[in-house]
């Protein structure tokens, strides 16, 4: 049978993309990178794909802040759509998914946030529990929709926030549930996804 394939997209240094490759690599999760992108020319991501042999563009993002261009939007659907992709997976791309990429991709689009949403969606997720003296935190993994970090839940890990957290220290927490929660998620939807 086919390997579903997977279209990552990442704006960060890439570990949850690593996460991801090695999960592949134990034979943990049936599926394949078919490429990286991103909108950061130097991001970290593209480096650990290009290390692994996999495909890694960078698309010039457009002048906009939060979001693409919907013409630079609508090349990476293509070279999504080009490169085969079956899902899109959001791993630490910091700009808001609109209609040229969500039309194409209908419910296929995955990510992950390091929160537990609803609490403490948007920017610097690990910031905001520790300045609202949260008890708790954590990760979820969702669907992705037109809003910010507003699509439908798949599964959450709790990570507890201690007394003497910085949001570096908890960051990091965050980030092994991260590690072990999307390798998870996707071995299921990939399981279940029709090929
Ligand atoms: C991750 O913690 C991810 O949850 C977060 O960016 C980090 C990327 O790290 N994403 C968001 O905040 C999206 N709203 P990585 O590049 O090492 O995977």
């Amino acid at each position: 049978m086919a390997k579903l394939k997977l279209g990552v997209l990442g704006s960060g240094k890439g570990s949850n993309f690593r996460a991801i490759a090695d999960a592949i690599a134990r034979g943990e999760l049936d599926a394949e990178v078919c490429i990286v992108i991103s909108d950061i020319a130097d991001a970290g991501i593209l480096t650990l794909a290009r290390e692994r042999g996999i495909r890694a563009e960078f698309v010039h993002p457009g002048r906009f802040r939060t979001k693409m261009e919907p013409d630079r939007e609508h090349h990476l659907a293509q070279l999504l759509r080009d490169a085969g992709a079956d899902f899109v997976v959001l791993a630490g791309y910091m700009r808001m998914v609109k209609a040229p990429l969500l039309d194409a991709f209908p419910r296929r689009i995955i990510n992950i946030h390091p929160s537990l949403l609803p609490a403490f969606p948007g920017l610097d997720a690990w910031k905001q529990a520790v300045d609202a003296r949260a008890s708790k935190s954590g990760c979820t993994v969702h669907y992705v929709d037109s809003g910010m970090d507003t699509g439908e839940i798949i599964a959450r890990t709790e990570v507890p926030v201690l007394a003497d957290d910085t949001p570096e220290t908890l960051h990091a927490r965050i980030q092994s549930a991260e590690h072990n929660l999307y390798p998870a998620v996707l071995a299921q939807l990939t399981a279940r996804a029709p090929r």
